[in-house]
């Protein structure tokens, strides 16, 4: 038996009164007691008109509402917030606790025996699971899907590696006005989330291989009919799960779902931003994870997947090689089979039933992999003593090892102003150091760890050089770029002693990050050391609530009062 329209009544003091009220108003809309006695199934609709990435999220309900109907059950539509990268200030990231807070109480305070999840930009995939979560109901996911590639003077491209990649050299002076503005209208030529390994991408794997979303369900290109038949059969499988009453997320987000999670997120050349995601919807369970053993499995697992920016291929060209079930079938015993997915399967099953497609290049195998060890890396040393992260698969190899004079931003509005002033002392064997842009700081962790080379610079021809910051980076960018400085510099952690002509040694093999001053030296200037002020606004409402109780990079960025307690 499932609770359907008799979940969660509103309270006046007499539950007959209380269905008897919920049924009258809700036959306003034409529903008959056959329909109304129905398990049901909720559905989020995160469409908004300034989100293109959702685009499709209209087409995906449709099809989901048919798959809960036609396994008979009752779907009930209901809006969240919707948050898109390039529409969202100061940045998608400080709403992302907003939308998980949102979701979580919307889904415990409307009667639903199951629900569905649509998300798909950067936020929203991690803000939804972490809302489903915590309010632990039977849940599917249906990641909208990437774009589709597009072309431009015999070139495939991609949002947004290749408009990171077309805007430097357009500053650089290699490209015009006239051609920077075709291929504006080319970057993104469907609805969908980036369709190269970015945070979108990143997270829809992780999702797939968490078990949360069927097989595929990373990979379909947003506008692709077999996008649509995925949704329909994720409102069957939530019907079935609404009949089952499971299972639910925590008895599918295991120790070993989540080391799977983080085998993936290596194997992939994943986004940076995808630990940090993935650390806070852990901090919903009583999991956690553990940075030491993520850079050792990084040692361990080869990223296998061929895609920009670590690679040359489009999510498109994953999707046809095989998709994630591919994946963890050449992943092979680095992968726990045993884990279970929302369907009732494991790991094993999606495995056995990955395709095997002849000739593609886009998922290697462990014996012939892009790179031989995973995308990313957890860095240490006295510049970050609880953490900082690089994904090197996406890096200069002879940057990797490099010591180089400090060039110090105190904030992104300073960086905006003087990156590009002729009179701005920098070389390219200098490090361009990017302050108070954490989770607190900025306020919501920018992602302008991705500093962009002084004009001048660039001008000589030079595509790299070492950047660290407490910032977060777009997964789709391509630099040595250090991020994650943990603790950031607007709480007091070392960042915030950096002055500009220090000299700084990154050493990627041996994990380390160092300032090169004495200790002494630091002790003083941490003596003489002020803390920002809050940032403006921040006295009230969700301003100051995140001022407040934002964590760190290395538990999340979630709030502090949403954590449950961890054992391991
Ligand atoms: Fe939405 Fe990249 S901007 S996924």
């Amino acid at each position: 038996m499932t609770d359907g329209l008799r979940k969660g009544l509103a309270s006046y003091g007499d539950a007959g009164f209380s269905l008897f009220l919920r049924k009258a108003f809700i036959k306003a809309m034409g529903y008959s007691d056959d329909a109304l006695d129905r398990p049901i199934v909720g559905i989020t609709n995160t469409y908004s008109d300034y989100n293109p990435c959702h685009g499709n999220a209209p087409q995906i309900i449709e099809a989901a509402k048919r798959g809960v109907m036609l396994s008979g059950a009752m779907p009930f539509v209901f809006p969240t917030i919707s948050i898109a990268e390039s529409f969202s200030h100061p940045t998608s990231m400080y709403l992302r606790n907003l939308m998980a807070m949102e979701t979580e109480e919307m889904i415990r305070a409307q009667p639903m025996d199951a629900v569905i999840v649509i998300g798909g930009c950067d936020k929203t995939l991690p803000a939804q699971i972490m809302a489903a979560v915590s309010a632990d109901l039977p849940t599917v996911v249906i990641p909208v899907g990437p774009m589709v590639v597009g072309h431009h003077k015999g070139e495939v491209l991609g949002a947004c590696t290749d408009c990171r990649r077309l805007w430097a050299k357009y500053r650089a002076g290699e490209i015009d006005d006239e051609e920077i503005e075709a291929v504006n209208g080319r970057l993104a030529p469907s609805v969908g989330t980036c369709m190269v390994m970015g945070t979108a991408s990143t997270m829809a794997c992780i999702t797939e291989t968490l078990g949360l979303s069927l097989p595929m369900s990373a990979t379909i290109p947003a506008p692709h009919a077999e996008r649509f038949r995925l949704a329909e059969a994720s409102g069957r499988a939530a019907t079935a799960m609404a009949k089952a009453k499971g299972p639910k997320p925590s008895e599918l987000l295991t120790k070993s779902a989540f080391r799977n999670a983080q085998v993936v997120l290596q194997a992939i050349g994943g986004s940076t931003n995808g630990l940090i995601h993935l650390t806070a919807i852990a901090h919903r369970t009583p999991y956690r994870i553990d940075l030491e053993a993520f850079d050792r499995l990084g040692r361990e697992v080869p990223v296998l997947v061929d895609l920009k920016p670590s690679g040359e291929h489009y999510m498109e060209h994953f999707h046809h090689a095989g998709g994630v079930p591919k994946l963890l079938a050449q992943l092979g015993d680095l992968i726990d089979l045993d884990a279970k997915t929302v369907e009732g399967k494991t790991l094993r099953e999606v495995v056995a039933g990955a395709e095997d497609v002849p000739g593609q290049t886009a998922i290697r195998s462990r014996q012939d992999p892009i790179k031989p060890e995973g995308g990313l890396a957890v860095l240490r040393g006295n510049l970050a003593p609880r953490g900082a992260v690089i994904k090197h698969s996406a890096a200069t190899a002879k940057l990797l090892q490099h010591t180089g004079r400090a060039v110090v931003f105190d904030s992104v509005e300073d960086m905006t102003l003087r990156v590009d002033d002729p009179a701005l002392e920098v070389t390219a064997d200098d490090v361009l150091v990017l302050r108070n842009a954490g989770p607190k700081g900025a306020p919501g962790m920018p992602e302008a760890g991705y500093l962009p080379i002084p004009k001048k610079i660039l001008r000589t021809g030079v595509k790299d050089m070492v950047r660290i910051s407490d910032a977060r980076m777009s997964g789709t960018a391509f630099g040595t770029i250090v991020l994650h400085i943990t603790p950031e510099s607007a709480v007091g952690g070392p960042l915030a002693l950096v002055r500009t002509g220090d000299m700084i040694r990154l050493d990627v093999a041996s994990r380390s990050i160092e300032l090169m001053v004495d200790a002494a030296e630091l002790k003083q200037r941490q003596a003489a050391m002020r803390l920002p002020e809050a940032p403006e606004g921040a006295n009230r409402g969700y301003a100051w609530l995140f001022n407040e109780t934002i964590l760190q990079a290395d538990e999340g960025c979630d709030f502090d009062f949403m954590r449950r307690e961890g054992k391991e």
